[in-house]
């Protein structure tokens, strides 16, 4: 398939490219386009032909359901039964924007979309181009991370241009996914609140609207989850947002971090392997002093403490390792705080869960 690349400079004066994409929406094709959160790729929520073309490009197994993405609020209630007044609190604080919320689902949306369940996730993006092509294409939209599945997810077009050229009929290129991380996924048809994904939208955002929300178990001990439990969105137990080399991380004291990452980096390096590190600016110029002159690779993942710089650079930094070919990845951890539980769940994921203490 030939895949049609369009560049959003300015919405008003790009309108008639935005009208392309929401027609190639209308007549069931599949077109990635940017949100604030990471590149989606979007087909017809209402037509199962059009939504499992959406699991072919991705290669994504067809049990994990979509979220649906609309243009207003007026739409969510052609497609779920029911909102609570909790949700209608959160919809009023957080849309537009990344946050998901599953509800029980109407007979309209088809199982292919929903993989399966009686509930469906909805999202109104808060990026322009992403509501306008919505709105122009006159159906609801879902869309999925536009990365083949397992990968990283996509925060320029250039990344979804690298998994899905040739698999999708159109490519909106509208710069940079300002958040980086998907959207937080929160569960509202029980009784307390229960985010499904850490995302841009914290546990304690949410608190300040609704009272108490619960964090699913199943994602917050990671070494738990192959024993017991399976987390509520099925997405979340794949193996996701990997890059090819072997990644660890490395979590204690700062100096003692600092000091096994650089002699694992020289041994590997030394065995004759591709060595990537990841870590805050603070810590850049000590490894470029420790590793000097050594072909290692030191990404800066952005400054110490600002948890939504970091939280922006994940997806490229593990990008980047990939297209450097590494072969082991060394990554400190990062502070849980804030968008930070987001970007640890993510980066624990990334490494398999692969952590090494050096206090132990
Ligand atoms: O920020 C985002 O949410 C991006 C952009 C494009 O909007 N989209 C995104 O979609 O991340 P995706 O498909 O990569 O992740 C959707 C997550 C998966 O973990 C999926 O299992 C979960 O949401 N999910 C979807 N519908 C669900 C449902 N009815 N119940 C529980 N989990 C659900
Ligand atoms: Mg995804």
């Amino acid at each position: 398939m030939e895949t049609i690349i369009i560049k959003i400079n300015n919405q008003e004066q790009d309108l008639e490219l935005l009208e392309k994409a929401g027609k190639v929406l209308q007549d069931g094709g599949l077109v990635a386009f940017p949100t604030e959160t990471v590149y989606g790729i979007g087909a017809n929520a209402l037509d199962p032909k059009a939504i499992v073309k959406i699991y072919e490009a991705k290669g994504r197994p067809s049990d994990n359901p979509l979220i649906v993405h609309i243009a207003k609020e007026a739409d969510l209630e052609k497609y779920v039964t029911s909102v609570s007044p909790a949700a209608r609190k959160l919809i009023e604080a957080f849309w537009p924007g990344p946050l998901t919320l599953v509800f029980e689902k109407q007979d309209c949306i088809p199982m292919e979309t929903s993989g399966r369940l009686s509930t469906v996730a909805i999202r109104m993006p808060a990026h322009e181009i992403a509501r306008k092509i919505i709105e122009l294409s006159g159906v609801p939209v879902a869309a999925p991370s536009a990365n083949v599945s397992g990968r990283p997810s996509p925060t320029q077009a250039k990344h979804v241009i690298e998994d899905l050229s040739g698999r999708v009929d159109m490519i909106v290129d509208g710069g940079d996914a300002e958040i980086g991380l998907e959207s937080t996924v929160l569960d509202v048809t029980g009784h307390i609140p229960m985010i499904l994904r850490p995302g841009g939208v914290t546990k304690e955002m949410l608190e300040a609207i609704v009272g108490e929300v619960e964090i699913d178990p199943a994602i917050l001990n990671h070494q738990e989850v192959k024993v017991h439990l399976t987390p509520k969105a099925p997405g979340m137990k794949y193996k996701h947002y990997a890059p090819k080399g072997k990644m660890t991380v490395v979590v204690g004291d700062e100096d003692k971090v600092r000091e096994f990452i650089s002699t694992n980096a020289m041994k590997s390096l030394e065995a004759g392997r591709r060595v990537g590190i990841i870590a805050t600016a603070h810590h850049i110029e000590f490894f470029e002093a420790a590793l000097k002159d050594k072909n290692v690779m030191i990404q800066n993942i952005g400054r110490e403490h600002h948890a939504k710089e970091i939280a922006s650079n994940l997806f490229k930094v593990l990008r980047l390792m990939d297209e450097h070919k590494m072969e082991e990845i060394y990554t400190f951890d990062f502070s849980t705080e804030h968008i930070g539980m987001a970007t640890m769940n993510r980066l624990m994921k990334a490494a398999g869960n692969n952590v090494v203490n050096v206090n132990e």
